[in-house]
């Protein structure tokens, strides 16, 4: 491990354009579950995931039960706003204010890369304090409307003050598609890279598990360099199919500060 985290490290060093994706499983040693590790949400819950199957569909057809539901009913990740951001978040965020990482891509709806510092974060599958207008996608905050009083009144759903639309919450539900503005950002940000450091992810949710593949391809028919490197708990479809150069198999919040200090290191 100790060899990979210094070639990491170095070539995080000598990057011109280096981003990180990263999963659930940045944010479980802090507290939040993740979804397909060993004791994830979907692996202990079968029959949940098979309900967040649904969500989507009955935002569209009943948005004031999705939005009653949402107001009264258990969180599935736990009390967000309760936890904190680890040093693998702290990691991440330290290698943007030094000038190495330029985005985080994340999957992750907990808000803690940006509670951890990062600036320049993408939320791939939205986030879960913020609200999106179904049609325009327009953004808002949760205290732009009064949902407690909407609920006790019976006035739910909120509505978007731009078009009229229904909103519902940030977060991409499955079959729901990627709103534009966040696919191409990513997408761009993906193909400019040339090292990319994949932390915590199963890689088997679509479309995000293509970014990796998109610029691999796209920048070995331009003859550009991208070296990509996986951080996670154990091998992924992206370490069996050769996209990524190599896997750095342990803790995200135990390797990365690792990866930090190395870099430090070399550039004394
Ligand atoms: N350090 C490193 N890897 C970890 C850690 C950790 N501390 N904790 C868990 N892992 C690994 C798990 O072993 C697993 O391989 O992280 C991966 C997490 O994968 P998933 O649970 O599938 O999470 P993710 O890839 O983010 O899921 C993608 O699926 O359910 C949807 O919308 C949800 O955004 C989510 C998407």
């Amino acid at each position: 491990m100790a060899d990979r985290i210094r070639s990491a490290a170095e070539a995080l060093f000598r990057s011109q354009s280096a981003i990180a994706l990263t999963g659930a499983g940045l944010s479980t040693e802090s507290g939040v579950p993740d979804f397909r590790g060993p004791s994830g949400i979907w692996t202990r819950d079968p029959e949940a995931e098979q309900k967040a199957y649904r969500s989507y569909e009955r935002f569209k057809k009943n948005p004031k039960e999705y939005w009653v539901e949402r107001l009264t009913g258990p969180s599935l990740l736990g009390d967000l706003a309760g936890v904190s951001p680890n040093p693998g978040h702290l990691a991440l965020a330290e290698l943007e204010a030094v000038g190495i990482l330029k985005w985080v891509i994340t999957q992750n709806i907990d808000n803690l890369h940006q509670r951890a510092g990062s600036r320049r974060v993408i939320d791939y599958h939205g986030n879960a304090f913020k609200l999106r207008c179904a049609s325009c996608m327009a953004r808002y905050e949760p205290k732009d409307f009064d949902l407690p009083e909407m609920l006790q009144k019976g006035t739910l759903p909120p509505t978007c003050r731009t078009c009229g639309g229904i909103i519902k919450s940030d977060i991409v539900h499955f079959n729901e598609s990627i709103p534009s503005d966040v696919s191409t950002l990513s997408l761009e940000a993906a193909v400019a890279s040339d090292v990319m450091l994949i932390c915590g992810t199963s890689a088997v949710v679509y479309p995000f598990a293509n970014l990796p593949r998109i610029a691999k391809r796209l920048r070995r028919e331009s003859s550009l360099p991208l070296t990509v490197i996986e951080i996670n708990a154990e091998p992924t479809p992206l370490t069996e199919q050769g996209i990524s150069d190599y896997l750095i198999q342990g803790k995200t919040g135990e390797v990365l500060p690792r990866l930090v200090a190395e870099i430090k290191k070399g550039s004394r």
